[in-house]
């Protein structure tokens, strides 16, 4: 079902944005944004498992996925944040504006990373917080698409920053836990006065 207002990333690519009018009320059951759970849940904060074939039930997680991250909206999305402890990723830096800016890798693993980026992040699991994080500047990473071709995805910047904050999401590990000393205990401390006011 393509999408049927005006964004042309959608339709170029025949899914739902799930955002507009037409595709909201075309939208089935199945086609779902999900809930992204954040900060201290289990499922977040351990590895992800390998997905074993591209099966029907995987290609509904791939269109949730897309759908959550951008209804968020956010750059990019782990399967770990929706509750699917796989090692699937969504990343679409330009969110919806480039046509091309989609992707969706599948068993990623890093062949290369070298450099150095230092730039403010953020995390959709992290509502509400961000810090200057320590990156490699670039990163090449091998993946299977959602058809279950392998890839191989060359990025630098902010594509590559995206990568790796994805690819921690499959290791359990948040942008948080990348900090140190002072600035991760502020957020740790913060996070948990608003779960205790029943706010997180
Ligand atoms: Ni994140």
């Amino acid at each position: 079902m393509a999408c049927g207002g005006s964004r042309t990333a959608f339709q170029s690519k025949n899914i739902l944005c799930g955002l507009c009018e037409l595709c909201v009320r075309s939208s089935s059951p199945r086609d779902m944004i999900r809930p992204i759970l954040k900060y201290g849940d289990s499922v977040l904060h351990e590895k992800a498992r390998a997905v074993d074939a591209i099966t029907p039930d995987i290609d509904r997680l791939v269109n949730d996925m897309i759908e959550t991250m951008y209804a968020a909206p956010g750059v990019g999305l782990a399967a770990p944040q929706v509750g699917e402890p796989l090692r699937i990723f969504v990343v679409d830096i330009s969110i919806g504006r480039d046509p091309n800016g989609l992707m969706v890798l599948v068993n990623p693993e890093f062949l290369e990373r070298d450099g150095v980026q230092l730039e403010d992040e953020g995390c959709l699991s992290v509502p509400g917080f961000n810090a200057t994080v320590v990156r490699p500047l670039r990163a090449v990473i091998k993946a299977l698409d959602r058809e279950g071709h392998e890839r191989q995805l060359e990025a630098d910047g902010l594509l590559a920053r995206a990568f790796q904050h994805e690819m921690d999401h499959l290791e359990g590990t948040l942008f948080v836990d990348r900090l140190r000393g002072i600035k991760r205990d502020l957020i740790v401390r913060k996070i948990r006065k608003l779960s205790r006011a029943g706010k997180w």
